[in-house]
């Protein structure tokens, strides 16, 4: 996958390609990312990037002019490798919501470039919103001081559902979201913590050490089901239950009634 960044700080780009499962999947090329800084697309010998509203107003604007300069760029580096269509994403808090079933949207077209656009200060010019913007997209309803968070919440989430990217295969699929669930619960050593400063005395579900590999299933299902409907009941609104899955469900809302009374 290809992406190319609009950004006035590329550095900050460093947080993916440096560190953890992005930075092997950058290794290993899975995606590519380039930036483009708008300053290097000024005219003036002050490498202006921003001037203040027209009609008043706090803040400052970013100007079309070096921004069109930096995506025209992007677009020609796409083409040249072979991508056939760029889709442009401007980041911003009036987007569409970023989803899991956004980013299965954007995976789903890995020939497809993304060019994403990461503005600062009050905005961009309109102009150039509707002259070269596919999409505004969002990561949630707060405003953050810059699209270049937002752009790397996006990039980190595709990247990891490109195949090959998790080292253990059945780890994307096991997501929260993915099923239109929750995670279930995760535990590792110890088997069974005692009392102390730290931690209550406190065991590992004893179904987790059963080595019976159908009943973890059952288990873990029940339990993403469970949470999803403790904590997310709006994601269970938008879903159907298999007869399994409404069984689990069931007794686990019986469970959670017995603990309250
Ligand atoms: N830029 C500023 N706030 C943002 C948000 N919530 N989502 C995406 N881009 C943004």
């Amino acid at each position: 996958m290809i992406f190319d960044v609009i950004t006035l700080f590329p550095q900050m780009f460093d947080a993916l390609t440096q560190y953890g499962i992005t930075r092997r999947a950058a290794e290993q090329g899975s995606f590519v990312l380039h930036t483009w800084n708008p300053r290097d697309f000024t005219t003036d010998n002050y490498r202006t990037i921003d001037d203040r509203p027209y009609g008043g107003g706090p803040g400052m604007v970013m100007l079309a002019e070096p921004l069109a300069g930096a995506i025209s760029a992007a677009r020609q580096r796409q083409a040249a490798s072979g991508v056939k269509k760029s889709r442009m994403v401007y980041l911003s808090p009036q987007g569409r919501l970023l989803t899991h079933a956004v980013v299965k949207e954007l995976v789903a077209q890995p020939e497809e470039g993304l060019i994403l656009l990461a503005g600062r200060y009050e905005g961009v010019d309109e102009r150039l919103i509707r002259q070269y913007v596919d999409e505004e997209i969002s990561i949630g309803d707060y405003v953050l001081s810059g699209g270049e968070l937002a752009a790397m919440v996006l990039m980190d989430s595709v990247v990891r559902q490109l195949p090959g990217v998790l080292g253990d295969a059945g780890s994307a699929e096991q997501d929260s979201f993915v099923q239109g669930l929750l995670d279930c619960p995760h535990y590792t050593r110890p088997e069974q913590f005692t009392n102390s400063k730290l931690f209550n005395a406190e065991a590992v579900p004893p179904v987790l050490l059963s080595g019976n590999h159908a009943e973890i299933q059952r288990w873990r299902l029940q339990q993403s089901l469970g949470r999803t409907w403790l904590c997310r009941p709006d994601l269970l609104a938008v879903r159907d239950l298999t007869k399994e899955e409404s069984g689990l469900l069931a007794a686990f809302q019986d469970a959670t009634k017995n603990l309250k009374s």
